[in-house]
Parts: C-alpha cells; structure tokens; sequence
C-alpha cells in the first residue's frame, strides 16, 4: 500500500473500496473510495480519513511517505462516517497538534465519539492558517453534503480538497481523471450528483457563485471520493453548473409499475404519443429498474410521467417506495403527469399527482384513470397525453 504523489508535496493516501455494492442503500455497482490526502510543509497536513475497516490502508499509505506520528495537523472536511469513521484510529496514531474543523463537525464528532477532550480548531469560512510555503484557506460548505460540510483550499498549489463535492462512487486503479474511462466517469459523477447532491442544488449554485466571485483557480480538485480531477475540471464544474440549475434534457421519463399489464399498455401508448411528437421517451418499470441508477434519468429528464395501479386504496409499494426516495432528493424543474389502472376506487392518479405537487412539477393534464383495462379508446387518450406532455416540453425547451 503506497501514496499517490498528486502534486509536489501533496499525496493521495486514501483508500479502494471495491466489493461495496450498497452504500446506504446506493447501489454502488463500480465500487467507491474513501480518499485522504497528505501535504508536507513545515507542518504535515492530514486531510480526512477513510471509512471504519480501511484505517491501516490509511496509516500504510501515509507511512510510505512519512511516519504517521510525524503528522501536525488534522483536517475534517466532513464528519460523515465514510470519511470519519477511521477518525479515532487516526488521532490515536498521529496525536494531532490541531484539528481543523467547522462549529457543526465539531459537534458531530462529540456527538459520534463522546469524545471532546482533542485539540480542535474551530474554522470558518475565510479562516486561513500558513503551514510553510502554503496556505490552508477553509471554506463552509454547509449541507454540501452535511451541516458540517467545508473544504480546503492551498492558493500556492490551486488545489481544492473539496470534501463530497465533485466526487463519485468510483472504484478504479487509475487515481486520476486522464487515468479513467470519461464516459465511466461523467456517469459515475451524475450517478453520484442525483443521489447524493440533488437535494442541495441550491447550495451547489451558491458556492459556485462564490467561487467565481473570489475567482479561485482549480488546478487539481480533491474530492472524497473517485478519481483525482486534473484533466475534466472544468467539464465536471459545467455539470454541477447545469444540474444545480436544474436545467434538463428534452427527454420523457415513464416511470410505472404494473399488476396485470393494464397500466403498462397504458404506458407504452404514452410512449408512442411522445415519440410521434419526435421527443426522446425512456420507460422505466420499476420492478426492473436499479432506484439509483434511474435518479440519474430523472436528474437530466424534463418530462416525468409517472404511472401505477391502485392497490389497497394507494400505489403500488415498488412506485411508492421509489417517490418517496425521490422526494426527497427534491428535484424540479419538471414537466408531469400520471396515469394508472384500477378494480374498484382508484387512488393511484390522485396520490401520484401528489407527488408531482410536492416535488414542483408543472402538471400538464389531470391524469389517466382507467377502470380494469384499457380499450382503443383509454389507449388514444394516453397517446394523446404522451403528445401533450411531448408538446410542453419542447416550447419550455425552445423558449
Ligand atoms: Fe462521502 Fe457525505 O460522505
């Protein structure tokens, strides 16, 4: 186990997670990593650490540089336990002159460890501290991705170790992103954006907002988790630009599930009215389809068209469990509308128009409600409502 030199000075001494497939219910299908980096200055500087279990990957790779009771300072970027978990092992090790950390991190590392007898140092944005030849310049982040959120920037070096930011679930032996497969890469990170930082869009705005205002320079991003940004830095801050605006794609989404086949021939009509209208259309049923893989569908899709069957006077629990999950990663932006068949009371269309409500979707018809299955004449009115759907999204597109 070895480090990785990302600039002069400054080393890659996290960890490869390669077996985790489900990261809190992530479906992690091209594994993750927790990374960490080193810098040596005057001080040597410690930027996080790794998950519990990975600690003596973190301490071997640290001590192919230096010995890891040489190291000064602690930095906590972020408090969650993929980074932190290793955060005791590491303070026992080191003995840390001080730990870099934000109000709330501070608290959330008592809250976790029941352990505030260590030498923190409370940093706010704007804060800075010499380490030698360069500077640690500490930036709030917060809810990007916890209320303890921040990075650190080196100004000598244009570096930003920027915590979850930019990062994705992302097993590789290459430790850059020129070492990589860029579509892997762009898709991991969209993966990653979806389901990790779409509900805090705004805050990503905001920050890059600032970024530009204080007109920091990005050689090399950092982030906690994939490879190394060096090459696609700026392809990656276009993303984030685009996805924190929520600015989408001329793409309908169908999202259903099915008992007897009715609502799903409701669902390939739908499909057909979208593409007679020459807009691309996706269908996505929900017994098949990986919750993970299809935020980042929605992430990028203007038209949402969700669909199920009433079942025991709500939806069906696959439809349901996949809303509410999607909720809350609070996308907007969208165009909807929802159809569904039914025996006896028929729910679904109200519950799944509610849902569209709550996420902010500009409903375009009332929804679909067909009683047991659908004739020619249920099948033309959900053609009818993919062409509806179809038509709003192209004038929202083209305005
Ligand atoms: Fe990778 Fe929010 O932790």
């Amino acid at each position: 186990m070895r480090a990785i030199k990302v600039k002069e000075d400054f080393y890659w001494v996290g960890a490869i997670d390669w077996k985790v497939r489900n990261f809190h219910g992530y479906s992690t299908t091209r594994g993750t990593t927790y990374n960490a980096y080193l810098l040596i200055d005057e001080k040597i500087v410690l930027f996080d650490t790794v998950k519990h279990g990975f600690e003596e990957e973190l301490l071997a790779r640290i001590s192919s540089v230096v010995e890891p009771s040489k190291v000064d300072y602690l930095v906590v970027n972020h408090i969650e336990p993929d980074h932190a978990g290793a955060f005791l092992r590491a303070v026992e090790v080191i003995k840390p002159e001080k730990i870099f950390i934000t109000r709330n991190g501070k608290q959330g590392i008592i809250s976790h460890f029941h352990k505030g007898d260590l030498p923190f140092e409370e940093v706010k944005t704007g804060y800075e501290v010499k380490v030698g030849k360069r500077t640690l310049r500490f930036i709030e982040t917060p809810m990007i991705h916890w209320p303890d959120s921040m990075m650190t920037y080196i100004p000598e070096d244009k570096i930003l170790v920027s915590q979850d930011a930019f990062g994705a679930h992302y097993a590789t032996s290459g430790r850059f992103d020129d070492e990589v497969d860029y579509c892997e890469l762009i898709q991991e990170t969209r993966k990653y954006y979806a389901n990790i930082v779409y509900p805090y869009s705004p805050q990503v705005a905001k920050l890059l907002q600032t970024v530009k205002e204080m007109k920091l320079e990005f050689e090399i991003i950092c982030p906690d988790h994939g490879v190394v940004l060096r090459k696609h830095i700026k392809d990656i801050l276009a993303l984030y630009e685009k996805w924190s605006s929520f600015t989408c794609e001329p793409v309908v989404l169908i999202i259903y599930d099915t008992m007897w086949k009715s609502t799903e021939k409701m669902a390939y009509a739908i499909m057909e009215g979208v593409s007679k209208e020459g807009v691309e259309v996706k269908l996505r049923n929900l017994t098949v389809s990986d919750p993970t893989e299809l935020m980042a569908e929605v992430l990028e899709s203007k038209g949402l068209i969700l669909g199920s069957p009433t079942l025991n006077n709500g939806l069906l629990p696959t439809v349901s469990g996949f809303l509410t999950y999607m909720k809350g990663l609070r996308p907007r932006g969208k165009i909807g509308a929802a159809f569904g068949s039914y025996g006896w009371s028929g729910e679904s269309v109200k519950l799944l128009n509610q849902y569209l409500q709550e996420i902010q979707a500009e409903i375009v018809h009332e929804g679909i409600r067909c009683k047991y299955a659908p004739d020619k004449e249920v099948l033309a009115q959900c053609e009818e409502l993919g062409r509806l759907v179809a038509k709003k999204i192209k004038e929202s597109c083209s305005a």
